[in-house]
């Protein structure tokens, strides 16, 4: 079983011999990834992370899940972006579809929520009510250990924290997630003493997940951490291959050979509705790395066939800037037989007998040509069967061909200099100190 890319179906936008001619560039970039040698090299720790994590850390998060598991009806996850979207990805892919609602004996697992992640004092407010009678445990991630939306969240969740089990109570339910030394969240986890797991600082948020960033919420959702990691270890031996056979630089190939021609938007397509988190992170993985420099391949995401209902008529038929780079889980994880009826009267019995897992192939095989027909390459990428081992493959095969294909671009796919305007505004709009020259300017264009 393996984990493929193909390709065929951009072979009448693009040919072999122009994938062929990307060979030395994308070698470069292989060279600048595994030798630290291009931009941004302070943060290549994810290149060798399957390898070289921390075992230590990695059994305190086992032993720190099992615990949440056992004393905990709920875990509040607070984090946003890179310290968010990884858990909720896997969370999402990998345990029930209903997961939070399931009965307790049937949920492998505490109930999983994330705040943090908006500044919606309704959701934070409907999340508490909820939670009020259970018994909580949270994890607060942040890398920087500033960023302001989980900052507010965890100030009002502590709050709530420590009036429903006391200071010390509060204290043993708390787990910090952030850098070794800075940050007010380091300062804060340190002066109130709570358990704290450490992101590596050559890691970057959105290449996280397989740090203790992503791994305790997986944990405690009863996923095998340890499968995860095997996957990213053999995605590490895989994606190291020559060109010809590695799929993922080859990926990461195509789709430059495809920006190069006009096509500016990649739509990742899903057919199982547990994968739209997983494209929520490979939207933040490939929009904060490759938008820079005012370029950039936008990208962007469809849960089919349920958006063959909304945004299939644009796909099919608007404006020509686009590409599909299809997610194909080969195995369903669960499988229905359509049943035969007596009358037929919704003339469905042709179908009697088959699994419902075949319409959905289908339905995908036909939505694939008929794009290509509508001139939107289609690029497609097989998964065996969404397990943790191929979620932790699948996360290294995305996070390698990021970093090719960034610097096929000609960025630094490692910073993000971008999400720093929004921020200055917010808080000289909200008079924190030393903004008061910015907070009149703005204040005149509103
Ligand atoms: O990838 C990134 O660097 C960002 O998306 C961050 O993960 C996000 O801004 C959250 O940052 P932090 O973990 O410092 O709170």
């Amino acid at each position: 079983e393996k984990l493929t890319f193909d390709h065929k179906n951009a072979l009448g936008f693009i040919s072999e011999h122009e994938i062929g001619y990307l060979e030395p560039q994308v070698l470069s970039a292989h060279t600048m990834l595994h030798e630290k040698s291009g931009p941004g090299n302070d943060f290549l720790g994810w290149v060798e992370l399957p390898n070289a994590y921390d075992r230590e850390e990695f059994s305190r998060i086992q032993k720190a899940a099992a615990k949440i598991r056992q004393d905990s009806d709920v875990l509040i996850v607070v984090g946003i972006g890179g310290s968010y979207l990884g858990a909720r990805a896997a969370i999402e892919a990998l345990c029930h579809s209903f997961y939070n609602m399931l009965p307790k004996e049937k949920r492998n697992g505490p109930e999983i929520y994330f705040a943090g992640n908006n500044i919606s004092s309704t959701y934070l407010a409907d999340l508490l009510e909820l939670v009020e009678n259970k018994e909580v445990s949270v994890n607060v991630i942040s890398k920087s250990g500033t960023t302001t939306e989980p900052a507010i969240a965890f100030r009002i969740i502590k709050d709530f924290m420590e009036k429903k089990y006391g200071k010390e109570g509060a204290r043993s339910r708390i787990y910090a997630t952030t850098d070794k030394a800075r940050g007010a969240l380091k300062t804060l986890a340190d002066s109130e003493g709570y358990e704290q797991f450490v992101i590596p600082d050559d890691v970057g948020g959105r290449f996280s997940v397989l740090t203790a960033v992503g791994l305790l919420p997986i944990a405690v959702a009863g996923i095998d951490i340890a499968e995860m990691m095997k996957g990213a270890q053999d995605a590490y031996v895989d994606c190291k291959k020559p060109y010809a056979e590695n799929h993922c630089y080859r990926y990461a190939a195509v789709r430059n050979a495809l920006y190069r021609k006009g096509k500016t938007t990649e739509i990742l397509v899903n057919y199982e509705p547990s994968l739209h988190y997983l494209t929520e992170w490979w939207k933040q993985l490939y929009g904060e790395s490759e938008g820079k420099d005012k370029k950039g391949i936008f990208p962007a995401g469809v849960d089919f066939s349920t958006d063959l209902h909304s945004m299939g008529q644009y796909i099919q038929d608007g404006l020509r800037n686009i590409f599909e780079t299809v997610l194909n889980v080969e195995k369903c994880r669960k499988s229905l037989a359509m049943v035969k009826t007596e009358d037929d009267l919704d003339k469905l019995n042709y179908l009697a007998g088959k699994e419902m897992d075949f319409v959905n192939k289908m339905a995908m095989k036909g939505t694939i040509l008929a794009h290509v027909d509508g001139e939107v390459p289609n690029l497609v990428i097989n998964i065996p069967e969404m397990t943790p081992y191929w979620f932790g493959y699948l996360v290294y095969f995305f996070e390698k061909a990021c970093g090719i294909s960034g610097y096929l671009l000609g960025v630094n796919p490692f910073d993000q200099p971008g999400v720093e305007a929004y921020k200055k505004n917010m808080f000289a709009l909200l008079g924190k100190p030393g903004f008061e020259a910015e907070k009149a300017e703005l204040e005149k264009r509103l």
